[in-house]
Formats: C-alpha cells, sequence, structure tokens
C-alpha cells in the first residue's frame, strides 16, 4: 500500500511472536483462573489470535476506555464500555496492541484493582519506552519501538488501516493530505 512507508514487522514476526508469548502465558497461569481483557478496537487482531495459543480454558471480554480528546493528551481516563460480569478472584490478563504514555493502562490497572481481581498483568503486541508518562509494569511484551507512528494490526490513522495484517510506519504524506 503506498500510505506505508515501511514494513515495520511482518506477519510472519507478528504471528510467530504471538505463539512465543502463547506458549510463555500458558506456562505461567497453568493453575490460575485466567481472563484477558482485549481493549477496543486496537487490541482485536491480537486478541484473536493470541487467545487461540493459550492452551488453557479461559474467560475474554472486552472494554473500549479513552484517554485522548482530540488530538491532545488530557491525562485523563473514561471507560466508554465496561465488561458485564464480576472479576472477583479472576487472574487478568489485559491484552493491548501499544502502549505509548502507559497513562491508559495506568487508570485501568487501579480501576480493576479495586474491583477485586487476583491479579493484573498485561500483555502488549508493541510499546515505545521512550513516550511513557507513568511507570508501567508490563509482563509480556512483544516488541520495543522507537517513537514512530505505526498503522495496521488493529492499529489506526484516523480509522483506518486497522485490518492490514503487518505493522507499518505511515508515509508523512498521509498526515499532510
Ligand atoms: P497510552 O499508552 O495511554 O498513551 O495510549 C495508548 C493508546 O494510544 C494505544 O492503545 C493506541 O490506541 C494509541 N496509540 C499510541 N501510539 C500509537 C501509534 O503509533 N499508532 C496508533 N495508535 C497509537
Ligand atoms: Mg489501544
Amino acid at each position: 500500500m503506498s500510505d506505508i512507508k515501511e514494513v515495520l514487522i511482518t506477519e510472519e514476526e507478528i504471528q510467530n511472536k504471538v505463539k512465543e508469548l502463547g506458549e510463555k502465558i500458558t506456562e505461567d497461569y497453568r493453575d490460575k483462573d485466567l481472563f484477558l481483557l482485549g481493549i477496543l478496537k486496537g487490541a482485536v487482531p491480537f486478541m484473536a489470535d493470541i487467545m487461540r495459543k493459550i492452551d488453557l480454558d479461559l474467560e475474554y471480554d472486552f472494554m473500549d476506555v479513552s484517554s485522548y480528546q482530540g488530538t491532545r493528551s488530557m491525562g485523563e481516563v473514561r471507560i466508554l464500555k465496561d465488561i458485564s460480569t464480576s472479576i472477583v478472584g479472576k487472574d487478568i490478563l489485559i491484552v493491548e496492541d501499544i502502549i505509548d504514555t502507559g497513562i491508559t493502562l495506568s487508570y485501568l490497572t487501579k480501576v480493576l484493582k479495586s474491583r477485586g481481581a487476583n491479579s493484573i498483568e498485561i500483555v502488549t503486541m508493541l510499546s515505545k519506552p521512550s513516550r511513557r508518562k507513568i511507570d508501567l509494569p508490563v509482563k509480556y511484551n512483544g516488541y520495543e519501538i522507537e517513537d514512530y507512528f505505526v498503522i495496521g494490526y488493529g492499529m489506526d490513522y484516523d480509522e483506518k488501516y486497522r485490518a492490514l495484517p503487518y505493522i507499518g510506519i505511515l508515509d508523512e504524506s498521509v498526515y499532510s493530505k
């Protein structure tokens, strides 16, 4: 696609990483009560892939949280869609596409703790450590990347490119349109 400047992570690399993460999670959660919590909409492809690489009984649901008003990062988080079941005693694994400032998940982790989860951990496909504003422990991390704006595998620019099976860097010409 001509809007893509560079493919950063290929479909094959993503799928190998998903398998590797799924195997680790399977080991770590063998005696736990695993609840995968996907964050809409970006985590949908990763969520669908990773749940099928975890060889355990598990439960899953989605939440939609918003940390941005327009383009300005307000450091403010709102729950747009909540889960409907109780998470008391469950081992929550938050599934995210990318962690940037860490504000969204830091807030969400606090909320879930207050609801009585037994444990809360995070699995993310990508992380941009140089952008972090809040220290956030991330147990499972696919790839750490530089501060590029990336799209594909769930991630969007203006709601586009989410369905691409690879992760790419968007061409600057797209921003200036
Ligand atoms: P934060 O960690 O609270 O700053 O927010 C992370 C969220 O911002 C992610 O779940 C994405 O929805 C979005 N985001 C951050 N960086 C990118 C990017 O490079 N491309 C697409 N979305 C991004
Ligand atoms: Mg997201």
